[in-house]
């Protein structure tokens, strides 16, 4: 397969390779290219964390990065995305990296006879694969091990990628896992995953609290508007007083960006428990392993130097 779409793809086999090569590349790996290639990032909704990263990975492993403005290209003339990356694969483009509002936008574009490598940066409240493999990746260097570990997973659940992902790969690889947060926020469809449960059941048992960003850019204007923040983050918020009931050695993650003081205490976001920025800093190294394994496997990309020989 050119693409890497969503987690369902994904065996355990293929979860640990990941974790391994980002630890290689952590520790000093580095790649050559068959030939110059160049990688092109569709951002169709807003990012920070993934943009940079992805475009970060692409300059460690020497692809030259093309500029995409979805504003200023010819979607806004209606092009659709599959004859856009029609277009800038015949232009000379190798890998197309897309984050879209709708929900399994890519479908067209795996069915379809492109031969670019392509890899989902977020659609809708589908999936977030490369989120969901740096998590991973920060929560195997905290425990080196998945079987039997206790991840919550707290708040927006309905909306959030990060948490369909995760659950996903969480419950395959064999954690435990648990909900929290608003009930009209969780899904049926979620019980086959994980367990949902009060919040202050589940601080002092966790071995990961993992809190979710509120998505107001998804919810009603009527449920915006009956939001309060303080009321959120005492019912559903990792609290200071929540924080003290954690066991020493659990850890808090957050997929950011944060809403400080509504998800997660502002404090606690740089408290020692806290992975958050682990998570950003691992984001750099997860997505250069997806990316070295794209190219690889189209003979672009060879391993120079490997982590054994640094
Ligand atoms: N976690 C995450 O996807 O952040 P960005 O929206 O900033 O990319």
């Amino acid at each position: 397969q050119n693409y890497i779409v969503s987690v369902d793809q994904l065996t355990n086999g293929d979860v640990l390779d990941f974790i391994r090569s980002a630890q290689a590349f952590k520790h000093g790996q580095t790649v050559q290219l068959a030939r110059p290639c160049f990688a092109m990032n569709f951002f169709f909704e807003n990012s920070t964390r993934t943009h940079t990263s992805f475009e970060m990975a692409e300059r460690r492993l020497g692809m030259q990065v093309i500029p995409f403005d979805p504003k200023t290209s010819s979607v806004t003339k209606g092009e659709s995305l599959l004859d856009t990356l029609k277009t800038v694969q015949a232009i000379g483009v190798d890998l197309a990296v897309i984050r879209h509002p709708r929900d399994r936008y890519y479908q067209p574009l795996t069915t379809s006879d492109l031969t670019l490598s392509l890899i989902n940066a977020g659609d809708g409240s589908g999936q977030h694969p490369s989120q969901s493999l740096l998590d991973m990746l920060t929560i195997y260097e905290e425990f080196g091990h998945f079987d039997g570990l206790k991840v919550a997973i707290i708040g927006d659940l309905a909306h959030s990628r990060v948490a369909r992902s995760n659950m996903m790969l969480l419950n395959q690889l064999g954690a435990q896992v648990f909900f929290s947060g608003p009930e009209e926020w969780t899904h049926a469809e979620f019980d086959q995953y994980g367990t949902y449960q009060p919040l202050d059941t589940l601080v002092s048992e966790m071995d990961v609290l993992m809190f979710l960003r509120v998505q107001h850019e998804r919810l009603t204007q009527a449920n915006n508007e009956a939001f309060d923040a303080a009321t959120y983050h005492q019912q559903y918020g990792l609290t200071k007083a929540r924080a003290a009931k954690m066991p020493a050695n659990a850890i808090i993650m957050h997929p950011a960006p944060v809403n400080r003081g509504v998800e997660i205490a502002s404090d606690l976001v740089e408290a020692p428990q806290s992975r958050i920025f682990q998570q950003m800093a691992n984001g750099v190294y997860v997505r250069m392993a997806m990316i070295a394994k794209l190219l690889a496997q189209r003979d672009l990309l060879t391993i120079t130097k490997t982590e054994a020989s640094t």
